[in-house]
């Protein structure tokens, strides 16, 4: 029939067509939504009261003028609820006797309370349409013992994911609708004009994707894309593995998109000159590095960091931006200059002399010096600049990083009020008493009291450091919700264990563990009944360097059969050797390996092979999968990335971790070997076992480790943070339509 219109027939056609589809779809929308909100306004009445049966025995026992604070705190409590924003207790006489703080004045007991009259049962609900968004109110009476009317209680619920849910349907209905008008359409035109042509020449040029043929599939395809992304971004909160895809939907789904920036001192890659003048890419021994940069390149946006390689101007173009990673390139690094003072003064004296010692219980002595701290305050003040010029809204996400940059939040966010500010601290945080030590402790609180949310690895990390601004800070500590409340501005302080990509992208292009142990084997001249046994650090003194080796010497004294056949490799990465700490530590890691060597090597065997310099990725991972045992000594860590590191590494489920209790990692990684780095007779020991464990129990235990690390990967981390972060924005929004004083009623 189609193949007889004429041209001008077959397009009005097509124009009827769609109208048609498109009123219809607007008449079904119209009734879905009316019929989709009264259900969620009967939701919400049938909630007002499920809260006020629950509440009721305690409510009743508490209503009176002179139990006013319990009264409000029972309120306090029913407000922590995720929907109810805030409540009141009204008396029979329409007097307030208590409220949730910053309850709005618009919906008092006076107001509420006189239209409440007018109704026969007194139980009334309304829906306020305020700027940006709704609030479901209710009043529902109370009676006294005696069945008499005792007061009203008010309850004003959030309504704004009604209105969430309602424009997405709509999206999918009108979707749906405008999926069928093309299809319709372009059946219609197909028939036509296949008909009319070749039509075995026109599917040939479909098939072979010519645009020019195809461009009537285009609204289709982008439509059906569309519904699929919608349908999987709804899927993002069901439990399962986080992977980068599922962070990239979050992402864009609570987040609108928005690409986010890294402030770090460390960059991700560092441009070198190499011996022949050339330029080299060097990827830093960091596990801020090693953790962030899988975000980075799922997500997108710009790391700002500090440019310290010695290539690294060549290399940018004139904003002082790079594309990396080098031949994917991904997102953007922008370097930050600093002066060899500045270096000085904020890298090495205050960030590293300073907070580093303060913040691990390795032994040494912080150092303190006021023109280091002037450094520190301008550097930190340099990268805020440098936040502010690369932001593109005035409401960007910041991802601050470490203790590099204590100050950093505090001055985004003045300078950026609207900001999600996340700042997470990569090392411990030590007691009150050892934060005290910090001359500009105050400073420092207050700087990181500018974030939204401060992240730490562990729970024990975030209780130490409320119990720091209780010492020292005017501010109130919300222990229920784990936040601090300073000058109206709430800081949510969260554990969130950081962690790997998942699969790690360097396991995937590693030679098989039999062939890296074949390769490590011809390296070292390793005899082929050796064991081996490896650890992976920055020369660090919070390592535990020193105690490993002692635990190697241990071994071979009181174990002798493993003479001759222990071989124990350190890869040591140079790091901070301007400091004298670090340059003593490198002549004592020396001097411990030549001992142990000189006590039990001989011709052809040494029992310790120290590598001192900088490894990549690919000769760090063959040592992982070539291994029998890793040792994580370290001291005090905050979450120690090498452990898991060997543990991904390990898909021939195979070798044995042994882990230093006081590192975050100890506390997931139950199946490692678990020891005090400081008692040398148990991790002697602890390696003995380690090398007779069988094979079975060796994959036992790292199966389950496997599973640890690849649920709680690096995409779940950053998904988390930025979820709350979400989550927090739309209740702040959500307040501030209500009035300023509501900050208190956020919550999540
Ligand atoms: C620790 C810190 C990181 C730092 C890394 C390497 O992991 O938490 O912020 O990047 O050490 O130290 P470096 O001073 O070389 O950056």
């Amino acid at each position: 029939m189609f193949a007889r219109l004429p041209r001008l027939r077959l397009v009005q056609f097509v124009v009827v067509l769609t109208i048609g589809l498109a009123l219809l779809a607007w008449m079904v929308a119209g009734m879905v939504q009316e019929t989709a909100r009264r259900w969620f306004e009967r939701d919400l009445n049938l909630r007002a009261k499920l809260v006020e049966a629950s509440s009721r025995a305690s409510l009743a026992a508490n209503w009176s003028p002179d139990r006013a604070r319990a009264l409000e705190q029972l309120l306090v409590n029913i407000a922590h609820d995720e929907r109810v924003m805030a409540a009141a207790a009204c008396d029979s006489s329409l007097s307030t006797l208590a409220s949730t703080p910053g309850y709005p004045m618009e919906f008092g007991c006076h107001e509420v309370g006189l239209r409440a009259a007018t109704e026969p049962l007194g139980d009334w609900n309304s829906v306020s349409r305020l700027p940006g968004g709704s609030v479901h109110v209710s009043a529902i009476p109370l009676k006294d013992a005696a069945g008499a009317r005792a007061g009203l209680l008010l309850l004003v619920q959030d309504m704004s994911y009604a209105e969430r849910r309602e424009s997405l349907t709509r999206v999918f209905l009108f979707g749906s609708f405008g999926v069928l008008a093309v299809l319709a359409s372009m059946l219609t035109i197909f028939v036509a004009r296949f008909s009319r042509r070749s039509w075995s020449a026109e599917l040939r040029g479909v098939l072979h994707g010519e645009t020019s043929r195809t461009a009537e599939f285009q609204p289709i395809l982008r439509d059906v894309r569309d519904l699929i992304e919608r349908v999987m971004e709804d899927s993002e909160e069901a439990p399962g593995v986080w992977t980068a895809e599922r962070l990239k939907q979050t992402l864009s789904r609570h987040l609108h998109g928005e690409r986010i920036l890294i402030v770090s001192n460390r960059e991700p890659y560092i441009h070198e000159h190499g011996p022949g003048g050339e330029v080299r890419v060097v990827h830093p021994a960091s596990g801020l590095v090693t953790a962030l940069e899988p975000v980075m390149l799922a997500c997108s946006g710009v790391w700002i960091a500090h440019g310290s390689g010695s290539a690294d101007r060549e290399t940018v173009d004139r904003r002082n931006h790079v594309r990396v990673p080098p031949g994917e390139e991904s997102y953007d690094i922008r370097r930050v200059w600093l002066t060899p003072e500045e270096e000085a003064g904020y890298y090495y004296g205050f960030s590293n002399e300073g907070l580093w010692p303060l913040c691990h219980l390795a032994h040494a002595r912080p150092v303190f010096r006021t023109e280091d701290w002037a450094h520190y305050r301008r550097v930190n003040e340099r990268f805020a600049d440098a936040v502010c010029a690369e932001v593109d809204s005035d409401d960007p996400i910041v991802l601050v990083q470490d203790y590099h940059f204590a100050l950093a939040p505090a001055l985004i966010r003045k300078r950026l009020p609207a900001a999600t500010v996340i700042m997470f601290w990569h090392i411990p945080w030590p007691n009150s008493e050892r934060a005290g030590i910090c001359p500009w402790r105050e400073k420092i609180l207050e700087g990181l009291l500018g974030s939204s949310i401060l992240g730490f690895h562990t729970q024990f990390h975030c209780n130490n450091f409320l119990e720091t601004v209780d010492c020292y800070l005017e501010a109130r500590i919300d222990r229920e919700q784990h936040g601090v409340v300073m000058r109206g501005h709430r800081t949510l302080v969260r554990p969130y264990p950081i962690s790997l990509e998942w699969p790690v992208r360097w396991v995937a292009t590693s030679p098989s563990p039999a062939d890296c142990r074949e390769r490590v084997w011809r390296e070292l001249g390793l005899k082929p009944d050796t064991l081996l046994g490896v650890g992976v650090d920055r020369l660090d003194y919070t390592k535990g360097l020193e105690e490993r080796l002692l635990a190697v010497e241990r071994l071979l004294e009181r174990f002798p059969e493993y003479v001759g056949r222990f071989t124990f490799v350190q890869l040591a990465a140079p790091s901070r050797t301007k400091i004298e700490r670090y340059r003593q530590l490198n002549e004592t890691v020396e001097s411990l390996a030549r001992r142990i060597n000189e006590r039990f090597g001989h011709e052809g065997y040494h029992p310790v092979i120290l590598f001192r310099a900088h490894h990549e990725p690919p000769d760090v991972f063959r040592f992982y999968r070539a291994a029998d045992v890793c040792y994580v000594s370290s001291l005090h860590d905050g979450m120690n990335l090498v452990a898991k590191e060997f543990v991904a590494a390990r898909d021939d489920q195979r070798g044995v971790l042994v882990l230093s209790q006081f590192t975050g990692a100890a506390r997931e990684l139950t199946e490692a070997l678990i020891v005090n780095p400081y008692d040398i007779e148990e991790a002697g020991s602890a390696l003995a076992t380690a090398l007779r464990m069988p094979a079975s129990e060796q994959e036992v235990r790292m199966r389950s480790m496997r599973s640890i690390v690849s649920h709680f990967n690096v995409y779940r981390w950053a998904g988390e943070m930025l979820v709350d972060a979400a989550r927090l924005r739309s209740r702040e929004r959500l307040a501030g339509r209500l009035g300023d004083a509501a900050a208190p009623i956020i919550t999540l």
